[in-house]
């Protein structure tokens, strides 16, 4: 089940690194403040502990057996073999379940089960990094996970320092040590607990400082993840804020702010204002291969001329395949331009224009291709090619067309027998 189900596997896992989580904060909670209110007899507090210390100890086979399977499961970390396992997390693994305290009889020793934490935050690093998705959010919850433990090591920290008010209860001693904390690391400092001795002020002046630290940290983050939530409406307001500059710096007509605007728009309605090109120019060829073929999948199984081409063709079409978008009342190309390029229209309407009263002689749909003609014959566009609604097109350009044709006989008939339906057999055009 474990070689075979790769997704079952990860759950599992993730779902034991979780009770981990929950065992190691348990333990990260309770130590300091079991010691430091000598509490030993609340028999809550040992069923607990059996728990926490027993998923400590189930974690040895658990990583073994997770080692043995693993396979390039962790992609951003040198893969861990169940040998290179025995050899570095083996060791912490054993040092948390060592019961130091009860075979020294030193109580404090407690806390060396606390380097399990060291774990936890490289499986919290793993976690994030594989999550691309959430990984901004991820590191804000994993964020304030530990800065909720720091609060209360630092709590117990004041505590033991200022000792413990025998005329208040155990909670309430917590509490108000907490509330300290709190208002210390947030840099509120309402100054109404003040430090009494030199420790304790020093104590203070450090938890200001990490305070300090741990906000301006959770600022940038909130900000940062705020910043990338969407990258693509972040560039649509870019643009449009480039645009407002233009305007009031230069004379840009009104009507065609209008289209500009609306192209922006467009843009960004389709997700198109986050440029996938220069992913594409940063990755090795075949990965920059898989990529765009797996970001234009989509479209190009809306291309009829695609239809049943192997895989091969698919990667020396799609990788060359640019995508453009033409507005309403946009043209494309005019007659008697140069042709450069051959286009496929993934979604829109276009129309085709023939002569000086541009008369419209076709109307191309979703999957249509066009502008094959002049490249075809090599002479000037037999016609121009005008938006009626907002398009989104791919194009290719001539030199990649030419290849395309001289290597796939197959789709350079087809080609041309769409081409004679248009306009008529070779001698027609030639004329014209
Ligand atoms: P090209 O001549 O390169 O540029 C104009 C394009 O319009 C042309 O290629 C064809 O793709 C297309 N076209 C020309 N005439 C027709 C027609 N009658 N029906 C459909 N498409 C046409």
């Amino acid at each position: 089940m474990f070689k075979d189900n790769k997704f079952i596997k990860n759950l599992l896992f993730n779902s034991w690194n979780f009770v981990l989580t929950l065992a190691a904060s348990y333990f990260a909670i309770t130590i300091p403040v079991l010691l430091l209110f000598h509490i030993e007899s609340y028999s809550i507090f040992e069923n607990l502990n059996l728990i926490a210390y027993s998923i400590y100890i189930l974690d040895i086979p658990i990583n073994l057996l997770k080692y043995k399977y693993s396979e390039n499961e962790f992609v951003f970390e040198e893969k861990l073999t169940q040998s290179k396992y025995l050899k570095s997390w083996f060791i912490l693994d054993l040092i948390a379940v060592i019961p130091f305290g009860a075979i020294f009889a030193i109580p404090f020793l407690q806390h060396i089960r606390l380097i399990k934490l060291i774990k936890v935050a490289y499986l919290m690093r793993v976690f994030r990094q594989r999550e691309l998705q959430y990984s901004n959010i991820i590191s804000i919850i994993f964020f304030l996970f530990w800065i909720a433990h720091f609060a209360h090591w630092l709590a117990c920290g004041w505590l033991s320092l200022r000792g413990t008010d025998f005329n208040l209860s155990f909670i309430d001693n917590y509490v108000k040590s907490l509330y300290w904390t709190v208002t210390t690391i947030t840099t509120v400092g309402y100054g109404d607990i003040t430090p009494n001795s030199t420790w304790q002020t020093l104590y203070a002046l450090l938890v200001e400082i990490i305070g300090v630290g741990a906000y301006g940290y959770l600022i940038g983050k909130l900000a940062s993840h705020m910043n990338k939530r969407d990258p693509a409406k972040n560039m649509y307001l870019t643009n449009l804020e480039n645009l407002s500059t233009l305007v009031k710096l230069r004379k840009v007509p009104k009507q065609l702010q209008k289209r500009m605007h609306e192209y922006y728009a467009y843009s960004y309605r389709q997700k198109h204002g986050f440029d996938e090109s220069r992913f594409l120019e940063g990755l090795p060829e075949s990965l920059s291969m898989d990529l765009s073929i797996s970001l234009k999948k989509d479209a190009i199984e809306k291309i009829p001329l695609f239809e049943n081409q192997d895989e091969e063709f698919l990667v020396e079409v799609a990788m060359h395949l640019k995508p453009t978008i033409a507005t309403p009342g946009d043209y494309v190309f005019k007659e008697g331009d140069e042709g450069k390029n051959v286009y496929f229209l993934i979604s829109g309407e276009l129309e085709v224009l023939s002569g000086s009263d541009e008369k419209i002689v076709s109307i191309l749909k979703a999957g249509d291709f066009f502008g094959e003609i002049a490249l075809f014959r090599n002479v000037p566009r037999t016609a121009s090619v005008k938006a009626t609604t907002y398009c989104d097109l791919y194009s290719l350009s001539k030199a990649r067309f030419d290849y395309v044709l001289n290597k796939y006989p197959g789709i350079k008939q087809t080609i041309e027998k769409v081409t004679i339906s248009r306009v008529g057999n070779e001698s027609q055009i030639d004329k014209s």
